[in-house]
């Protein structure tokens, strides 16, 4: 599926809402999912950020997406219900997700790490995807065959030192991503993760300063998995972690 090359159209019809679309792999998957076709609900904190996405899917011709500004931090359960109930309003249906969003924060000895940046890392990387996923499965459900796709990391599968709260966060998604496949076996909606690798963006150059991002990978170079999951060619594929950069 690395090497997959998705049919022209694949996603036409489908509206798929991916979190964190206004940056990094996030802003690159929503434009794939919509030159294939999808309606794709771009979903972040940073509006203008969420904006310059619409515009490059209106100018290159693609499907008109929409927008919604949520913070992760400060959201809470109504938000993702009165959210699903907009969605099931304009559109009747969700065959995606891409819970993408996620902070890293500092990198820290473990006896270091502030209560209020474990929150936050918890808060925005686990929490927020819970409720999401929980207000939205209804919706999901009533389509014949959709995908939910977290997105993990290497750290979220082996514990790295000073990598705390964020690594914590991602192990946590590993586990939510295999107990929803596992509930979810014998319905229409599959589950599973990716675990970009190292990719030219923000959150890595933060944890990574010194490197020299031209060697990295960029989002579109990686982008095959996370259109594989979304197209109907993975609708019996479910419980599983995908690295996008197997060593
Ligand atoms: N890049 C890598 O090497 C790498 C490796 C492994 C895993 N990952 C994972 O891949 C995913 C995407 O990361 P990235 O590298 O593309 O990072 P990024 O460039 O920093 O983008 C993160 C996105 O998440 C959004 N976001 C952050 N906090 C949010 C909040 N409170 N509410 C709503 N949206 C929020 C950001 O919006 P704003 O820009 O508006 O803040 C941004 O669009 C993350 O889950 C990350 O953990 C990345």
């Amino acid at each position: 599926m690395l090497d997959y090359t998705i049919k022209e159209n694949a996603l036409l019809n489908k509206v798929i809402l991916v979190t964190g679309a206004g940056d990094g792999i996030g802003r690159q998957a929503a434009i794939s999912y919509a030159e294939q076709g999808a309606s794709v609900i771009l979903l972040g904190k940073t509006v203008s950020k969420l904006e310059a996405v619409y515009d490059e899917i209106i100018n290159a011709g693609y499907p008109e997406p929409a927008i919604i500004p949520l913070d992760l931090k400060g959201a809470t359960e109504q938000h993702y219900i009165d959210m699903a109930t907009t969605i099931e309003q304009q559109y009747q249906r969700l065959d995606g997700l891409l819970h993408n969003a996620g902070i890293l924060t500092v990198l820290s000895p473990f006896e270091q790490i502030e209560q209020d940046s474990f929150d936050d890392v918890m808060q925005v990387n686990v929490k927020a995807p819970f409720l999401m996923t929980k207000a939205l499965l209804p919706l999901m459900k009533k389509t014949s065959n959709s995908s939910i796709v977290f997105t993990s990391s290497g750290v979220g599968k082996k514990g790295r030192a000073y990598w705390g709260s964020y690594a914590i966060s991602k192990f946590a998604t590993e586990g939510m991503m295999e107990t929803l496949s596992d509930e979810l076996e014998n319905t229409s909606v599959r589950v599973n993760a990716i675990n970009p690798g190292a990719t030219q963006t923000n959150m890595r150059a933060r944890a990574y300063p010194g490197e020299d991002a031209t060697l990295l990978k960029t989002p579109k170079q990686i982008i095959a998995p996370w259109l594989f999951l979304m197209a109907d060619e993975s609708a019996d594929v479910t419980g599983q972690s995908i690295d996008a950069q197997p060593k």
